[in-house]
């Protein structure tokens, strides 16, 4: 376990009682306008439209990254001794007597002292206005008077678009002296809106500003130990052509035991009269406060809505609280790529259980960049019109997943454009997508593999529109099954059914007669006919996901299934996962994709690549196999007995994308966190797929698949606006199976 931090709150929030972490350890906080990232410094690694999607301009048009090299830093300067630190330790690297920082969700609260002065920092982000919001507690905790300066400095990006002319030309700074606000302006005509300018406003008079990075670090000077900060003396310059950085400074004197307290802004604006206006409504008496509550009662129903109890604590707290903060980022904020087809209806999947109001406003937004013809671009802002073969597979299985954790069948006859042309209800863009898939097929009647599958750096197996993958046709099959569903069950329409499990039926017999190896399923074959994922090769033997798929879609049988389960456990698994695949690429093989060239052990090319991993999860679990469902789920958990977030760097409440394989001489490290479908499916895998419920159209089942060891767990989760409590009990030590169940205490017949 991470020796530098710990939870607390059952979880709520993390606490770092050091700072010397492998990497920053980032806590995200947004709203609809403004997405930011604060780490256990106080500064931003990533922040505003730095690493998570372009969201500050619904339309596409650019985002605004307001902050530079995530520097954003309070500076304290005791007038007595000329002592100059940071709360968070970084840049100046003063250390601190005290330390501690708290991460909860949607907001980072900083403690610290140093020679009797204590310093407390909380930032958030508030409901609407685009804007952090930080509020300074400063203490004297000792026996005589103190005099002290604090310095809130942030350089500012303002960028995020092609640039076409010198990006200094536009650039100036301004203040309003009458509420301590400054704005940094960037005026390029290339700028796609007019919010590329930050601000920076305080809540009570500032004694001196700085707009000019150069005015206040000092010529060759830097942040760690800024000219201003050493002389205790602002300029008051106005930045004009030159890298710009916000700065405000508060001076004050405070008798023992005396506190001071100040809120601050960071954010950004389309003028002055706007950052204004902004400041003026969030300085209102009370207001801060009131959001600050607003945030921490959502937080809590969140919460709330689903809450297990395992004998894990850590899954427990990682499942209650952190996960869905974490699915709910990703469902709102995209990735760092934009908004991807696949990720965004991934995302909605998981979220359809705690928030489908958001479910159905991404499955809605998902669906108009869906063509006519049912083919799929990869994403949006901006848009991708690569077109992965499995775009269209995500579409039924999501659906169907929130139909049946809502009951909002109305939704299946609200019309939607398509990307191109025309537009459709929701029910018949499901069709459309899933009769495309299965008309797209090649020479072994699998599903052609265009531009990619799930996978998307297996980028040239399909490029001339013969390459078919294996993956694709699995996951095809298990859509036409969802889809078949709801035509059964909501639709009411047997023929509509009857074509798709005829589908299904044909897309099977593909897989059952080309997609088998001997020992495991194939990735794919390529436009020249080979087979990918196979024994006779040293590299890429073996894929996971046409295993895991196989499995939990019930195409593996029999042997199959004991022979490609087998070939998991003995060829994939390492000690942060499963691999995507194994072993890893050495040669760039311009027929299968850039994997190949990749680095070996680094994203799809040989590392247990998390998303996938969850796959397994899930697989082990449609199977009966909770041990090993419980084992892998630990390996990718972050902070593991096997590789503690010390060593890995991942922050110890929120899932990574990928650790860096074995083959890798970083392996179990990972470059960051957050921005990751493994968020959603980890939040399925635990509280539908272990823990056993499943939403129904007219009923609900229960199937626990739990690790043997766990003799009781619980779950309690809201389900069409009912509270349920589900307890397990498991004496026996079992893993799946139920041998009774009993509701409202009175036994019932099957699941
Ligand atoms: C990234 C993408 C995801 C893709 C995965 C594998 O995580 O966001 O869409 O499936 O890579 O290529």
């Amino acid at each position: 376990m991470a020796k530098y931090g710990h939870f607390e709150n059952d979880g709520r929030e993390f606490v770092f009682t050091d700072w010397l972490t492998p990497r920053p350890q980032l806590n995200y906080m947004w709203n609809a306008r403004f997405l930011s990232g604060v780490n256990q410094f106080g500064g931003g690694e990533g922040a505003y439209g730095g690493r998570a999607a372009a969201y500050i301009d619904p339309d596409g048009k650019g985002r605004c990254s307001v902050l530079k090299n995530g520097a954003r830093y309070l500076y304290i300067r005791d007038e007595g001794t000329g002592e100059i630190w940071n709360p968070g330790w970084f840049p100046v690297k003063n250390a601190p007597d005290a330390y501690e920082c708290r991460h909860g969700l949607g907001y980072t609260e900083l403690t610290a002292a140093k020679d009797g002065v204590e310093v407390t920092l909380r930032a958030f982000v508030g409901e609407t206005e685009p804007a952090e919001i930080w509020t300074v507690r400063l203490t004297n905790a000792s026996t005589a008077p103190r005099t002290l300066k604090a310095y809130f400095a942030c350089e500012f990006e303002l960028s995020g678009y092609a640039r076409y002319s010198d990006a200094m030309s536009y650039l100036t700074g301004e203040y309003d002296a009458s509420r301590s606000l400054l704005v940094c302006y960037n005026r390029a005509q290339e700028r796609p809106h007019d919010w590329f300018n930050g601000f920076m406003a305080a809540s009570i008079p500032a004694s001196g500003f700085e707009t000019s990075r150069k005015a206040f670090v000092g010529n060759y000077g830097d942040l760690s130990l800024p000219l201003g900060v050493k002389n205790g003396a602002l300029t008051g310059s106005l930045a004009a052509c030159e890298p710009m950085l916000g700065a405000l400074e508060h001076s004050f004197t405070l008798a023992p035991g005396q506190t001071a307290e100040y809120h601050l802004l960071l954010g950004a604006a389309d003028c002055m009269a706007t950052a204004q206006g902004i400041a003026d409504r969030l300085f209102a008496p009370g207001e801060i406060e009131r959001q600050f509550a607003a945030l921490t009662a959502q937080k809590s129903a969140m919460i709330e809505d689903t809450q297990i109890e395992t004998p894990d604590e850590k899954i427990n707290c990682i499942v209650n609280s952190w996960l869905k903060q974490q699915v709910q980022l990703c469902a709102e904020a995209g990735r760092d790529t934009g908004k991807g087809f696949r990720d965004q209806l991934q995302d909605a999947w998981a979220i359809a259980a705690f928030n489908p109001a958001l479910a159905r406003e991404k499955i809605y937004e998902t669906l108009t960049k869906e063509y006519s013809d049912g083919r799929c671009p990869r994403g949006w802002l901006p848009l991708d019109h690569h077109i992965y073969s499995d775009g269209p597979v995500w579409i039924a299985p999501t659906i169907n997943a929130y139909l049946k954790e809502t009951g909002d069948y109305a939704f299946l006859d609200a019309s939607v454009p398509y990307l191109d042309e025309g537009e459709d209800t929701v029910w018949e863009h499901i069709l459309t997508a899933v009769r495309h898939s299965s008309e797209d097929t090649g020479a072994h009647g699998l599903v052609l593999a265009r531009d990619g599958d799930w996978n998307d750096s297996l980028n040239l197996i399909g490029v001339e529109g013969k390459g078919e993958s294996v993956w694709t046709s699995i996951a095809l099959y298990f859509a036409l099954h969802n889809a078949a569903e709801i035509a059964r069950c909501v639709r009411h329409d047997a023929a509509v059914e009857a074509e798709l499990l005829e589908r299904a039926e044909r897309i099977r017999s593909a897989v059952d007669a080309h997609g088998w190896d001997g020992n495991w399923y194939l990735a794919a074959y390529n436009d020249d006919g080979d087979k990918v994922g196979t024994h006779t090769e040293q590299e890429g033997t073996i894929y996971l996901n046409s295993q895991t798929w196989a499995v939990m879609t019930g195409i593996a049988q029999g042997e199959r299934l004991e022979k490609c389960l087998h070939a998991v456990d003995t060829r994939l698994m390492c000690k942060c996962g499963p691999m995507t695949l194994s072993p890893a690429y050495k040669t760039y093989n311009p027929r299968i994709g850039r994997l190949t060239g990749f680095v070996p052990g680094i994203w799809e090319n040989g590392t247990p690549y998390c998303h996938g991993g969850t796959f397994k999860i899930v697989a082990d679990c449609c199977v009966g196999r909770g041990d090993k469902a419980y084992e892998t789920m630990l390996k990718i958990l972050p902070d593991s007995a096997e590789n503690p977030s010390d060593y890995s760097g991942c922050e110890p409440y929120a899932l990574t994308n990928m650790y860096f394989g074995p083959e890798n001489p970083r392996a179990g490290q990972t470059q960051f966190a957050w921005v990751t479908g493994t968020a959603g499916w980890m939040y399925r895998a635990a509280t539908q797929y272990m823990l056993g419920f499943y939403p129904g159209y007219g009923e609900v089942r229960i199937s626990p698949c739990l690790p043997s060891h766990w003799k009781s767990c619980k779950l309690t989760r809201r389900f069409r606006g009912d509270t349920y409590v589900l307890c397990v009990e498991n004496p026996n030590g079992r893993q799946s199976g139920l041998s009774c169940l009993l509701v409202d205490g009175k036994p019932v017949d099957g699941d």
